[in-house]
C-alpha cells in the first residue's frame, strides 16, 4: 500500500502486547483503528487512549475461535469507517506445555482454535471485503516457531506452523488472482516482551488446575519446566513491541512478505532446512548470534 493515511485497519488481538503497539501504531499514522479483542477491560481502554490522541477508533468484542465474531467486526468496521484496509490476524496464545502425548484435547483445541482457526477465520472473512475494493495488506502473527519444532510446545507449533504455510499459500493466490492490491505479511516475531505468558487468562473455562508440567516428572527440573523457565526469561528480556509495531508498519508499505524481528533464529531455521535438504535427523532450535 502507498498510504496509511484515512485507511482503516483491524488488529485481533488489539487489546495487549504487539496487537495493542500495531493498533497505536497505525492510529499514529494516520488510520481510523478497529480493536478486535476478548478482553473487555483492556480493549476499552485501547480505543480510550488511541481517541485520546486524536485518532479515531472502535473496539469490537470478538473471539477468534469463532467465524461469526469475524463477521461482527467486519460489519462494525464497515459500519463505523466504510471499509477495511489493514487486516492484523494477531490474537494468540501461548498455549498449554509439556509432551505431545500427555496434553488433552482441550488444551490442542484451545491453543488451534485461536492461534490457527482464528487466522483461517479471519481470511475467510476479510479477504473477500479486501477484493472487492482492491487496496488492502493482511499481515499475519505466525512465530519462529512457525519454522522450528522445540520440543514441549506442540500445539503452539503446530499452530504457528498452519499460520505461515496459510500465509505463504495466500500470497500465491493473490498473485495469481490478478489483484495486483492485496498484499501479505507473515510476521514471524522472536521473543517480545509482552502478555503471552498469562495466556490463560483467556482461556475459555478459565486456568485449568494442572499448573506443573506436566511430562511425566513434573516439577521445575523437569525437561517441560526447564523449557518454561528459558522461556519466560527470553520473553521478558524480549524486544519491545512497538519496535515490532514499527517493522509491520514498515512492511506494510513496502509490501514485504516474509518479516521476522531479529536475526538469532536465521542459523538455526537455516540448519534446520540443511538439515531436512540432507535427510538428516533434526537438532533442537536454539537462537544464535550472527
Ligand atoms: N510474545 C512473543 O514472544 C511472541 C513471539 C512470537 C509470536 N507471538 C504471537 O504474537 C501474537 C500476539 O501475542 P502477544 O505476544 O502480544 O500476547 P498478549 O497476550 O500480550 O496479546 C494477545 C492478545 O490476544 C487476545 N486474545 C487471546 N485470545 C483471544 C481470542 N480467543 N479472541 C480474541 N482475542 C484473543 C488477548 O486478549 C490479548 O489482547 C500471538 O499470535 C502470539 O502467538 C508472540
Amino acid at each position: 500500500m502507498e498510504t496509511l493515511e484515512g485507511r482503516t485497519a483491524v488488529v485481533t488481538g488489539g487489546a495487549s502486547g504487539m496487537g495493542r503497539a500495531f493498533a497505536d501504531r497505525f492510529a499514529r499514522a494516520g488510520m481510523r483503528v478497529v480493536v478486535a479483542d476478548i478482553e473487555d477491560g483492556p480493549r476499552d481502554a485501547a480505543v480510550a487512549d488511541i481517541r485520546a490522541t486524536g485518532a479515531e477508533a472502535i473496539g469490537v468484542r470478538c473471539d477468534v475461535a469463532r467465524a461469526e465474531d469475524h463477521e461482527a467486526v467486519l460489519a462494525a468496521a464497515v459500519d463505523a469507517f466504510g471499509a477495511v484496509n489493514v487486516v492484523c490476524l494477531n490474537a494468540g496464545v501461548g498455549g498449554a506445555n509439556g509432551p505431545s502425548w500427555q496434553l488433552s484435547v482441550d488444551d490442542w483445541s484451545w491453543t488451534l482454535g485461536v492461534n490457527l482457526w482464528g487466522v483461517i477465520h479471519g481470511i475467510r472473512t476479510f479477504v473477500p471485503h479486501l477484493l472487492t475494493h482492491g487496496d488492502g495488506h493482511v499481515v499475519t502473527t505466525a512465530s519462529i516457531a512457525g519454522h522450528t519444532s522445540s520440543p514441549w510446545g506442540a500445539p503452539y507449533n503446530v499452530s504457528k506452523h498452519g499460520v505461515a504455510t496459510l500465509s505463504e499459500t495466500l500470497f500465491h493466490e493473490l498473485k495469481r488472482s490478478g489483484t495486483a492490491g492485496i498484499g501479505v505479511t507473515c510476521l514471524c516475531p522472536g521473543f517480545v516482551a509482552t502478555n503471552i505468558l498469562s495466556s490463560d487468562r483467556n482461556r475459555p473455562g478459565g486456568r485449568p488446575e494442572r499448573s506443573a508440567p506436566a511430562d511425566g516428572e513434573g516439577g521445575r527440573d523437569s525437561g517441560t519446566g526447564r523449557f518454561i523457565d528459558v522461556v519466560k526469561r527470553m520473553i521478558e528480556n524480549g524486544k519491545p513491541a512497538p519496535e515490532v509495531a514499527d517493522l509491520v508498519h514498515d512492511a506494510v508499505l513496502t509490501d514485504q512478505f516474509w518479516l521476522f524481528t531479529d536475526e538469532v533464529w536465521d542459523e538455526p531455521i537455516a540448519r534446520r532446512h540443511a538439515e531436512i535438504a540432507q535427510r538428516l535427523p533434526p537438532t533442537v532450535p536454539a537462537p544464535r548470534r550472527p
